[in-house]
C-alpha cells in the first residue's frame, strides 16, 4: 500500500513539472481524473456531491452511512440532522468532555514519563477521541479509556484496511477470489462485531430517551448539565415521526464514529510529534499557554474564549494538518456535466482530489517538507488560493467538525503541555523519520513515538 502512496506522489511531482493541468489513470476499469490546478480541485468539490463509486468497497463492512453514500437526497436529509450536533453553541458545550477524557488520558500516560521510555501516543488517544465523540455526538459514554476496550475500533480499523485493500486491489472485487483469499470470511467477522456494537449503542440510547420522558412525566421539565441537554443526532431522529429504521441509524453511527475518532487520533498524534521534534515551537505555544491560563497552566475544563485566545497552537495545529492531512486524498463520482478549463470530465469517471501532495507543493508551500507554523499568518494564508489548504475538504460536502475538531485538540495539546514536556525519540527525532501508509486515512506507522518529562522536571532543569 506504501508503494501505491509513493507512485501517486512520484507521479503527481511528474505532472506537475511538465505542466499537466488534468491527468488520467485507470484504476483497473475505473477511470480516475486528477486535477493539478487547485482552481479545478476546488470547482469539483463545489459541484460534484457524490462521493466516488471506489468508496463502496466499504459498504459491505461498515454500510454506506452519509459519510460515503452515493445517494444525494438522503445525505442532504442527513447533513441537516447532523449539523445539528455541530452548531457553534453546541459545541462549546463538547470542551467539557474533552476535558474529562485528556485527563484521564494525561493519568494514563503518567508511567510513562516515570520511565522515560519511548511510546506510541496513537494507540491511546484513540480510546479518548472515540469516548469524546460517542459522548458528544450519540449521549454515550462507552468508558472506553477506563475499560481499555477497542474491540470496535480495532474492528474499524480493519475494515477500513480490507476496504482500501480491495479498492486498489481490483481484483479482489471478484466475490469467489475474495472468498478465496480468506478476506471475506475475515469480514463477515467483522461485520458482525459492528453490527452487535451499533445495535447496542442503540437500544441504550432508546432506554435514555424512555427514561428522560419518565422523568418529565414525574417531575416536569429539570435543569440538566449541559451535556445532558443536547439531543444527540440518533436522538432526534429516533424521536421524529418519520421513524427511522435501525439498519439505517446504524450505518449513521458508524459513519459518525469512523469519521470522529480516525481522523482526530491521527492529527492528535501528529501534532505531539511535531512538538516533540521542534522544541522552540513547543517552548513558544507553553509561553502562549502559560500566558492565557496562568502560571500553572490549563488547571480546570478551558473556555472556549481561552482556547480561541490560543493563537499560536492554532497555527501549529493547521501545519500539522498540512503535512499531515488525515484524509489524503478525497474520491468525487462525475454525475453531473463538468467543464474544467474547457475539458468536459467523463460522466461517471472518478476526480482524485490529492490533498496530501497539493499540501506539499512548493509552489503554495516553499519548502514544503519543512514544519512552519507561520506559514499561517493571516497575511501569509491571504497569498494562497484557497484550493492549496483544504484539509477539512471543501464545499457542500466538507468536514461537519472541524470547529469540534480544531477546540479537541486545543483542548488535548494545551492539557498535555500543562503536565509534560513532550521529547522526540531515537526513533523518531526528524521530519525525516516520520513513516506514512495511506489508506483511506493517514497512518502513521509504529516508529512514530514520542517520550514524556514532567513539567516540573524540566522547569528544574532549565533553572
Ligand atoms: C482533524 C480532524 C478531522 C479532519 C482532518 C477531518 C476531515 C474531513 C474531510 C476531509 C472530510 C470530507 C471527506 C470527503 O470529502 O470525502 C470530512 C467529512 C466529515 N467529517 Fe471530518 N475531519 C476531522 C474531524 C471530524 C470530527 C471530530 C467529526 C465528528 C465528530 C467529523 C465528522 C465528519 C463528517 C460527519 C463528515 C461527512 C460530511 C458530509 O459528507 O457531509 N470530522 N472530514
Amino acid at each position: 500500500m506504501e508503494n501505491v502512496f509513493f507512485t501517486i506522489t512520484t507521479l503527481y511531482k511528474a505532472w506537475r513539472a511538465i505542466g499537466t493541468k488534468i491527468a488520467r489513470i485507470w484504476l483497473g476499469p475505473d477511470l480516475v481524473v486528477i486535477p493539478l490546478e487547485v482552481d479545478y480541485c476546488t470547482q469539483i468539490l463545489t459541484n460534484q456531491l457524490q462521493k466516488s463509486k471506489q468508496y463502496q468497497v466499504f459498504d459491505s463492512l461498515i454500510s454506506d452511512g452519509f459519510l460515503f453514500t452515493q445517494n444525494i437526497p438522503e445525505w442532504r436529509n442527513m447533513r441537516k440532522v447532523i449539523s445539528s450536533n455541530f452548531h457553534f453553541s453546541i459545541v462549546k458545550s463538547y470542551i467539557n468532555i474533552f476535558y474529562d477524557e485528556i485527563n484521564i488520558l494525561i493519568k494514563k500516560v503518567e508511567k510513562f514519563a516515570d520511565s522515560g521510555e519511548s511510546f506510541q501516543f496513537e494507540p491511546l488517544v484513540v480510546l479518548a477521541t472515540f469516548n469524546m465523540v460517542m459522548r458528544s455526538t450519540l449521549g454515550i459514554d462507552p468508558k472506553a479509556q477506563e475499560r481499555n476496550e477497542n474491540i470496535v475500533l480495532e474492528a474499524t480499523d480493519r475494515a477500513m484496511e480490507l476496504g482500501q485493500l480491495r479498492m486498489y486491489w481490483f481484483f479482489l472485487k471478484n466475490e469467489m477470489i475474495y472468498k478465496l483469499s480468506g478476506f471475506k470470511a475475515e469480514q463477515t467477522k467483522i461485520t458482525e462485531i459492528l453490527h452487535d456494537y451499533t445495535h447496542t449503542t442503540i437500544r441504550e440510547i432508546r432506554q435514555r430517551i424512555n427514561e428522560k420522558k419518565i422523568q418529565r412525566q414525574l417531575h416536569g421539565e429539570m435543569e440538566e448539565d449541559d451535556e445532558k441537554k443536547v439531543r444527540s443526532f440518533a436522538e432526534i431522529m429516533l424521536e421524529d415521526e418519520n421513524h427511522i429504521e435501525d439498519e439505517d441509524l446504524a450505518k449513521q453511527i458508524m459513519s459518525i464514529i469512523i469519521a470522529g475518532q480516525d481522523t482526530t487520533k491521527s492529527e492528535n498524534t501528529a501534532v505531539l510529534l511535531m512538538l516533540s521534534i521542534h522544541q522552540d515551537v513547543q517552548d513558544k505555544v507553553v509561553e502562549e499557554m502559560l500566558s492565557v491560563f496562568g502560571p500553572d497552566g490549563v488547571t480546570s475544563c478551558p473556555t472556549y474564549e481561552q482556547l480561541q485566545e490560543l493563537k499560536y497552537l492554532d497555527k501549529v495545529i493547521k501545519e500539522t494538518l498540512r503535512l499531515f492531512p488525515a484524509v489524503p486524498i478525497l474520491g468525487r463520482n462525475i454525475d453531473k456535466d463538468e467543464n474544467v478549463a474547457g475539458h468536459i470530465l467523463a460522466p461517471d469517471s472518478t476526480a482524485a482530489i490529492m490533498v496530501f501532495n497539493i499540501h506539499r507543493d512548493p509552489t503554495y508551500y516553499p519548502n514544503p517538507d519543512v514544519f512552519d507554523p507561520e506559514r499561517f499568518t493571516p497575511e501569509e494564508i491571504l497569498k494562497r488560493p484557497v484550493g492549496a489548504y483544504i484539509p477539512f475538504s471543501y464545499g457542500p460536502r466538507d468536514c461537519v467538525g472541524k470547529k469540534y475538531a480544531m477546540l479537541q485538540m486545543k483542548t488535548i495539546a494545551s492539557s498535555v503541555l500543562t503536565k509534560y514536556r513532550v521529547l522526540p525519540t531515537p526513533e523518531c527525532n526528524k521530519m525525516k523519520d516520520i513513516r506514512l501508509e495511506v489508506r483511506s486515512t493517514l497512518k502513521l506507522l509504529e516508529t512514530c513515538t514520542i517520550r514524556l518529562q514532567r513539567r516540573v522536571e524540566w522547569e528544574q532543569d532549565r533553572v
